[in-house]
């Protein structure tokens, strides 16, 4: 019985000093394992007296699993120590910094936009994008069977409510408002059912309206002009293209030189050293008599543009559904 008291007293005081791993292991061997101290003494219990034997073997079965709870608890004590402890920092290890936000980069781009035309003089203003036929279609001059007004290139909500496939109804919506001058810029997302390299059914665009007494084309080319300018360079030159839109009268659409080969002609400009960033004309006197301005009295100008498109061109990427993709590795990059 002494013995076996002896053997536990010493184990523990071994045990309180150990101070790795390892040296429980060998105080595990050296009590518990096949040739240890106590599996001796075990051992040795069939050679005690008969009567002696049980109390002995309970004594010596109690130590054994105070041992071996010891054993484990010391084990978890220095493992967590290990954790905690200042001494096992690794200092080499690099910062864990803190992830913050930025703009996505079709933001930034119609951020650029809006600021540069809010340089030129124009307000900025935001429009719903659920809109209804009449805002989207039919105070814009667009005929009853034009074929935007088809289920294959627009989002019907319901027969005359639309997820607006351009910002151009907000013309209307602000000279409803507004007495001339007028001078602003809408950028706000437009829906179109379209899916491919170069078109998602979503996209971004900003629209412009000008319309004041004696505004004339050239008041147009000017105000594009710069805004190219700046948005690009001043080597960047525009040529317009005579075209048709059912709420401009002249129309044109806008291309510039092609700012990856400038003018030499390369994919991204299909070999033509141009490409084509934005619609544009003199606002169609229908428009005029949908908002009670008098067409005689007053001119101007609109246009509206794909932000993504500019953002392409600017930042040199080749498709448009990387922006809406949401991969994290391409969006740090801006
Ligand atoms: N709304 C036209 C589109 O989405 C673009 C456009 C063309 C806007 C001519 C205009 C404009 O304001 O005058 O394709």
């Amino acid at each position: 019985m002494e013995s076996i008291e002896q053997i536990e007293k010493q184990a523990l005081a071994e045990l309180s000093t150990a101070d790795t791993p390892e040296a429980l292991d060998a105080l595990r061997v050296q009590y518990l394992g096949r040739k240890g101290v106590l599996t001796g003494v075990m051992r040795n219990i069939s050679q005690l007296p008969q009567e002696d034997r049980p109390a002995a073997g309970k004594k010596a079965n109690q130590v054994k699993g105070i041992l071996e709870k010891a054993l484990d608890k010391a084990l978890l004590r220095l493992e967590a120590g290990t954790q905690a402890s200042g001494d096992h920092l690794d200092v080499s290890l690099p910062g864990r910094t803190t992830l913050t936000g930025s703009l996505h980069p079709v933001s930034q781009i119609s951020q650029q936009m809006c600021s540069i035309f809010s340089g030129l003089g124009f307000d900025v203003a935001e429009g719903p994008e659920i809109e209804s036929d009449y805002y989207n279609f039919e105070a814009l001059n667009f005929p009853k069977n034009h074929p935007a007004r088809d289920m294959q290139d627009t989002f019907f909500v319901s027969d005359d409510i639309v997820l607006r496939t351009h910002t151009s109804p907000m013309q209307i919506r602000i000279m409803e408002k507004t007495q001339p001058p007028v001078r602003v810029v809408v950028p706000g997302k437009v829906f179109r059912c379209d899916s491919d390299l170069t078109h998602t059914p979503m996209f971004h665009q900003v629209e412009g309206l000008f319309v004041d007494r004696g505004i004339s084309f050239g008041d147009l080319k000017g105000i594009l002009t710069a805004f190219v300018h700046q948005m690009f360079d001043e080597k960047t030159s525009l040529r317009f293209r005579p075209s048709f839109f059912p709420f401009t009268e002249p129309s044109a659409e806008v291309d510039i030189l092609c700012v990856m080969c400038r003018g030499k002609g390369c994919r991204v400009c299909s070999h033509t050293g141009w490409i084509e960033v934005l619609g544009s004309g003199m606002v169609h006197p229908a428009l005029y008599e949908n908002v009670n301005y008098d067409p005689k009295e007053y001119t101007g100008f609109a246009f509206g543009m794909g932000v993504e498109r500019i953002a392409m061109l600017k930042f040199g990427i080749d498709d448009i559904r990387k922006f809406f993709e949401n991969d994290i590795r391409f969006l740090n990059q801006f």
